[in-house]
């Protein structure tokens, strides 16, 4: 045992009474100190404990892992807190923390050589208090330590065990603090990182009713935090995703697995969206499913991207095969027509003859418009581009538009000054611009009003992206808009596709819109649909603008 110095005959003689009574003093105002910052309690009590013993010096010390930290000291009067730390081996502190009871030693500096803190303050005396911890284990060791001899009597170490639980306790209550600061500020963290999340998210309960939904879900869903917390996701449901779907969704995440997939939802404007889905379960401390939450990502722009490059890489391809054989088709043609025109001219004699002849020739005629078709949607068709005035090419359409239209379409043209110049094949902008119109003609069979409309538009990077395969520059822009029935969006996402046509047998083929098309690309431009359902059409056709001859005066 530590306790050399006791004395044979038992504890030391009691203190005189006014030293009791002060000794009273301190405990009643240990029991009375309120719980403020422990750090505050430290402090006080290491004064206490100095004050009351007469040492040269109390340190408060914490045991944290294989560290002694000196939470408080008290020396010549004064307390200073947060006094560093010392490996806890070289200190008789371990002799404390092992046995969890008093040490007591004498000559401490030369027993203990490596401890800093006792060679600092030229310790001669130790006396270690334990404070346990509510589990019995050592939390802090109180060290009382003096320059010469010290006593320490049994009522001595009463009183510090009394000081010691109340250090034990408020050890216990600076940890759980900070341990509640820690949980506080990881909260917080977390549910930063929840409300700044890319991704919407929604925790419902186990019974799928929502309880929290993140703002990007809000932003997505055009919904208020009101009008989604209490219901179900059920509000979400398109009726485009089969039943079967969510049964499968529902069985999965209630076993307690993890559900992956797209669905296709509806926002609170009744527009559809894509959400790519992650939902699964959340599980309390004993295992069981306490909410579900729902991690969800809108994937709507980003289909729309591949559908339209599926699109252009299907057109592409249609376009190749369709100008490739058109091109050996066209020779084939030049052929026949030659030959069916020194028929014709051989055969004045034979009437019947020659009506054959005709009636075959007049038919490869055809078939060669058609080959020319397919050499425009494939861009092969030969062009003769040059600097156009489009305001004069458009008031000669217009005239001839009027005359062929049916009167109940109104013609309207918007051309502002300071027009730029393209340059294009003026003959192939005029068909591209009858193509559009006698659409736009097909699409009004109770009238309506035709607006050819001019503008220049320039186009940056930012700009241009917003515009498939287009590319920066500047352009001449001519619009043609009709009032007419305009087009849903499954066809107006094949409306550029050759041979993509939704009226009768007979009546279209499907190439106009993709001569179009292919037309404006092979200049170097390009074109575009906006278009809805009962709202009309805009096709625009996008012409690069006349580099060479910016500075000539305007054609108009
Ligand atoms: N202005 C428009 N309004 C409504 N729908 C349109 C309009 N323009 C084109 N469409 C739709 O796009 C389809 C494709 O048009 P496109 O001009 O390529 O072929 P088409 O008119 O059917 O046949 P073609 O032009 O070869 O006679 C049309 O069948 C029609 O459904
Ligand atoms: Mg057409």
């Amino acid at each position: 045992m530590s306790h050399k110095r006791r004395p044979a005959s038992g504890p030391k003689e009691s203190a005189p009474a006014a030293e009791q009574i002060r000794r009273l003093k301190k405990l009643y105002a240990l029991s009375m100190m309120l719980s403020g910052d422990p750090l505050d309690v430290f402090k006080s009590i290491a004064q206490m404990i100095g004050e009351i013993f007469g040492v040269s010096a109390v340190c408060l010390s914490e045991i944290r892992g294989d560290q002694l930290r000196f939470l408080s000291v008290y020396e010549n009067g004064a307390v200073t807190l947060d006094a560093g730390s010392c490996p806890l081996a070289v200190t008789p502190c371990a002799t404390v923390e092992k046995s969890k009871d008093f040490r007591v030693y004498d000559r401490v500096t030369e027993r203990f050589p490596d401890a800093r803190f006792l060679k600092d303050r030229h310790a001669y005396a130790y006396c270690g208090s334990p404070a346990l911890g509510s589990d019995g284990k050592v939390l802090a060791v109180t060290c009382l330590l003096d320059s010469k001899p010290h006593e320490f009597s049994d009522e001595d170490r009463e009183l510090l065990r009394i000081f010691g639980q109340r250090i034990g306790m408020e050890i216990e209550r600076r940890r759980l603090l900070e341990e509640r600061e820690r949980g506080e500020r990881e909260i917080q963290k977390l549910s930063r990182i929840v409300e700044q999340s890319p991704c919407a998210i929604v925790i419902t309960d186990t019974d799928g009713v929502i309880e929290y939904v993140s703002p990007k879900f809000l932003e997505v869903t055009g919904y208020s935090a009101q009008e989604v917390i209490g219901r179900t996701p059920a509000i979400l449901k398109s009726g485009m995703t089969p039943a079967d779907k969510y049964e499968e969704l529902w069985r999965r995440i209630t076993a307690g697995h993890e559900w992956r997939g797209d669905l296709l939802n509806r926002k609170k404007s009744g527009d559809l969206y894509w959400a790519r889905e992650n939902i699964s379960p959340i599980r309390d401390a004993r295992g069981e499913i306490t909410h579900f939450l729902a991690i969800e990502e809108d994937t709507t722009e980003q289909r729309r991207i591949e559908d339209r490059l599926r699109d252009i890489q299907k057109m592409e391809a249609i376009g190749q095969l369709a100008g490739g054989m058109a091109h050996d088709f066209n020779n084939l043609l030049t052929v026949m027509m030659g030959n069916l025109e020194s028929i014709i001219e051989r055969t004045q004699a034979d009437p019947r003859l020659r009506a054959y002849a005709e009636s075959a020739l007049s038919s490869a005629t055809r078939a060669a418009d058609l080959t020319r078709k397919l050499l425009a949607v494939s861009r092969r068709q030969p062009l003769r581009p040059e600097t156009i005035d489009a305001e004069m090419l458009v008031s000669d359409l217009t005239g001839m538009l009027q005359a062929t239209l049916r009167t109940d379409i109104r013609i309207r043209t918007l051309i502002p000054r300071g027009l730029w110049q393209a340059y294009a094949d003026p003959g192939q902008v005029e068909a591209a611009l009858l193509n559009i119109a006698m659409n736009a003609r097909d699409a009004m069979p109770n009238g309506g009003t035709l607006t050819v409309e001019l503008a220049n538009v320039r186009l940056d990077a930012a700009e241009s992206r917003k515009h498939a395969d287009a590319r920066s520059g500047d352009y001449l822009m001519i619009a043609v808009t009709d009032t007419g029935a305009g087009m849903p969006p499954e066809v107006a996402a094949r409306a550029f596709e050759p041979f993509f046509t939704t009226k009768e047998p007979g009546k279209g083929t499907g190439l106009g819109l993709s001569t179009v098309h292919g037309f404006a690309r092979q200049s170097g431009g390009f074109a575009e649909i906006e278009t809805e359902r009962g709202a009309g059409t805009t096709v625009r056709i996008y012409l690069p603008r006349t580099v060479a001859r910016e500075l000539a005066p305007a054609g108009g």
